[in-house]
């Protein structure tokens, strides 16, 4: 293994654990940290695509940002639209912002982030590169508690606009709120992850957040293994 995959997953406290209990017929997923590998090549966009999308991201920035449609706008110090590349292929989306990400108005910029960092990193990504990074619900649930099934399902209209807007080419669900946000059914991570779902055409893969993996260390070989299945779909789309 070099040297520089061998830190990342020493990052993500995964080098030990995975190494040990990838059964033989895993896909190794060799290359990934270090190499991208060639993706399928997206569609380019079509001219001005970016500059047309323009508006309507600042229509819904301005949406997001004064929404009181639930609760959750009574104690957050600003809504957290979310991050990145607006032409991403790879969306993630997590839970709800907290305390460091309401008051700096990004996702994941806390511990949880940093390890978020570390898994895309672990399979040759980079947050704003060809990454968006959003939330179930835009705004801080108090005292950082999983949103409830009401307050997630008025903020998704918020979310389906920004898949409709990137127009990802995989999404990837952090964690059960997000899951079952974009699949519209109770969901359990452990029976969810290895497939693929569906958010209208678009593949979505399941897994474990990333606040729940700093908590339960040995699920972050199957973490790794959710991130090699989401590469390899990325490359081989449904064929993966
Ligand atoms: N957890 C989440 O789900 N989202 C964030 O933005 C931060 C922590």
């Amino acid at each position: 293994m070099n040297s520089e995959r061998e830190r990342i997953l020493r990052e993500m406290g995964l080098g030990p654990v995975w190494k040990l209990r990838l059964p033989q017929t895993t896909v190794p997923c060799e290359q990934v940290a270090t190499a991208p590998g060639p993706t399928v090549a997206p569609d380019p966009p079509a001219a001005g695509a970016s500059a047309v999308a323009a508006p309507a991201w600042d229509e819904l920035a301005r949406t997001v940002a004064t929404c009181r449609q639930c609760g959750l706008c009574e104690a957050r110090n600003q809504a957290v639209l979310g991050v990145g590349d607006r032409n991403a292929d790879w969306l993630f989306v997590g839970e709800g912002p907290g305390a460091e990400e309401d008051a700096r108005g990004e996702p994941f910029v806390g511990q949880a982030g940093k390890l978020l960092d570390s898994m895309l990193a672990a399979i040759g990504l980079r947050r704003g590169e060809n990454v968006y990074i959003a939330n179930a619900v835009k705004c801080r649930p108090p005292e950082n508690r999983t949103p409830t099934p009401e307050e997630t399902a008025t903020c998704r209209p918020h979310l389906e606009r920004q898949i409709e807007l990137i127009r990802p080419r995989l999404i990837v669900a952090l964690g059960r709120p997000a899951a079952q946000t974009l699949l519209q059914t109770e969901v359990k991570i452990g029976a969810a992850r290895g497939r693929l779902h569906r958010y209208h055409d678009i593949p979505v893969v399941v897994t474990y957040h990333p606040a729940y993996l700093l908590r339960n260390l040995p699920d972050k070989a199957r973490a790794w293994e959710d991130l090699c299945f989401m590469r390899r779909t990325m490359r081989l789309g449904d064929k993966g």
